[in-house]
């Protein structure tokens, strides 16, 4: 079966011969305004919920992953509670299931600055106009940190919670959050997780996901934004990649053994064909398509500009041990 599967997908899909990566999954309705998503289907009944970057967390929906995605508004129309600057553009959405509750983390920063701290919001619907605002987590940066706390991603185990977070300096980290997870744990210090010691440290946008025995570090690395105004050398714009651990803790080396607090990482998309500069991501089980890695992109054919970033979706096939798109 194994064999067949490999045999089909080299007949059917010309560009995995070309460039090693299927084309995202076709999306319709509001495929832009897309930057950093976070992917979640509400349980009560089905609804696929799209949160992004700007607009104050804008808020997407679709009957299925594809779409067709609608606007619906945003999820803290008021600006965020925490007094940094930026706290009316909130970034890096990330929305997780908590008992009854969805939480909804973000991050207020101005760009290339430190001065951030990730917030936290409750839902019980999801919808635009149910979020309450509950104000900072404690994770919070300044000038003399050695990290930035951006870019949150909430993983429950057992019965405790952590916050992966983080961007350029020395990169990602992690903290152990109180549970309900509205803070971090009084007292919890931060992990590290991963760390490109070479270059500009271009590291962030961590999500753990859980499969078989594994828990799986995505993350993006290079250059982000502003494609438009300016491209960095080729291989340097933003792309995906992983590294892997028995737990979602620490311990995450990529597919040569190398440490991610060691430059380690293995690549799982970057530009190819009409895709350029993939990142952002998240993993989301979904019923029908199985794990699907979910992220912007920059469609050539479309523009270059942060606005005009595309929702991409791709299956993952984790058979060897990694993903693999
Ligand atoms: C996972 O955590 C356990 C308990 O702390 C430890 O013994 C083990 O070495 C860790 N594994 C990895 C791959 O870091
Ligand atoms: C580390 O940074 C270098 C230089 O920017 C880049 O080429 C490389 O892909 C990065 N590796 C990881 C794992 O982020």
């Amino acid at each position: 079966m194994k064999h067949f599967a490999l045999f089909s997908s080299l007949v059917l899909s010309p560009s995995w011969i070309a460039y090693g990566f299927a084309n995202p999954l076709a999306c319709s309705g509001a495929c832009n305004n897309a930057h950093d998503p976070s992917l979640i289907q509400r349980d009560s009944d089905g609804t696929y919920f799209r949160f992004s970057t700007g607009g104050k967390v804008a808020i997407h929906t679709a009957p299925s992953a594809q779409g067709p995605w609608t606007y619906q508004g945003a999820a803290i129309p008021a600006c965020s509670s925490i007094q940094l600057a930026g706290n009316c553009d909130l970034w890096a959405p990330d929305v997780q299931k908590v008992g009854d509750t969805y939480y909804l983390y973000y991050s207020v920063s101005s760009f290339g600055v430190q001065n951030s701290a990730i917030g936290v919001a409750t839902s019980t619907t999801l919808n635009s106009g149910s979020w309450t605002d509950l104000g900072s987590t404690g994770i919070q940066s300044d000038s003399g940190s050695n990290y930035n706390a951006i870019d949150g991603n909430l993983i429950a185990v057992g019965e405790k919670y952590y916050l992966s977070f983080g961007s350029f300096w020395a990169d990602l980290f992690q903290v152990e959050m109180a549970n309900p997870p509205k803070k971090m744990a009084s007292g919890a210090t931060r992990t590290p997780l991963a760390f490109n010691g070479t270059g500009t440290h271009a590291v962030e946008g961590a999500y753990v996901f859980q499969q078989g025995g594994y828990y799986y570090l995505f993350f993006s690395s290079g250059q982000c934004c502003g494609f438009d105004a300016s491209k960095p050398a080729a291989g340097e714009e933003y792309k995906i990649m992983v590294c892997r651990s028995e737990n979602a803790t620490g311990g995450f080396v990529d597919n040569n053994g190398r440490p991610c607090t060691e430059n380690g990482g293995t690549l799982v998309l970057g530009s190819h064909g009409w895709v350029y500069g993939p990142g952002g991501q998240g993993v989301y089980d979904d019923a029908e398509l199985g794990p699907i890695l979910y992220y912007h992109y920059v469609d050539t054919r479309v523009g270059y500009a942060d606005g005009q970033k595309q929702f991409g979706i791709n299956k993952i096939d984790f058979s060897s041990g990694w993903p693999v798109v």
